[in-house]
């Protein structure tokens, strides 16, 4: 892919979703409209895309749509890190890290969820594991983290399954850092 092309296809799939507390409730209704103004089919098919996160304050998400599907950039905050790391992993239903970069016998723990260290970057896609409604996130639901509301699945800080009909946490999909500043999906 030539550099042009690919600056390009990163601008048309941008856009910033839940910033703030207030805009959550908006975050499932305005998914159906931007979704019709993405980019027609061959596009959405990139293979891989890189998301430019220098902007994103702490405690903010990024949607990005990719291979048709949304994904979620979470920049987690102190209190979001340490609440998913004091989970009893037998208190887990799904304890695997549900991490394509990970070994799939990986357990389910924090550490096992995000992108770096520390914990602050999480990146998995905004697809309930229930029936795939895109649950809302802002640190919404009972865990603090993601809830879907077509049936009641809460998803904590980690993007782990708590509580709900869901089966599984919401998967991480193959991603890694190019820079500080640059994340890299598929
Ligand atoms: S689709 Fe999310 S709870 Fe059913």
């Amino acid at each position: 892919m030539s550099h042009a092309e690919d600056t390009g296809s990163r601008r048309d799939f941008l856009y910033v979703a839940t910033a703030s507390a207030g805009a959550v409730a908006t975050g499932a209704a305005v998914w159906p409209l931007i979704n019709q103004m993405n980019p027609s089919a061959d596009v959405q098919a990139l293979a891989s895309i890189e998301v430019d996160v220098a902007d994103m304050e702490v405690g903010t998400q990024l949607t990005v749509k990719w291979r048709g599907k949304p994904v979620f950039i979470r920049r987690r905050t102190a209190g979001e890190i340490e609440a998913g790391r004091a989970v009893n992993l037998d208190d887990l239903a799904d304890n695997t890290s549900q991490n394509l970069n990970l070994d799939s016998e990986a357990d389910g723990s924090d550490q096992n969820r995000t992108l770096d260290e520390a914990g602050e970057w999480l990146v998995m896609l905004g697809v309930c594991t229930h029936l795939g409604c895109v649950p809302l996130g802002g640190a919404s639901g009972d865990f603090g983290g993601w809830f879907c509301p077509c049936h009641g699945s809460h998803y904590d800080t980690a993007g782990r399954i708590r509580k709900g009909p869901a089966p599984l946490n919401l998967l991480v999909p193959q991603t890694a850092f190019l820079s500080d500043t640059v994340i890299k999906l598929g």
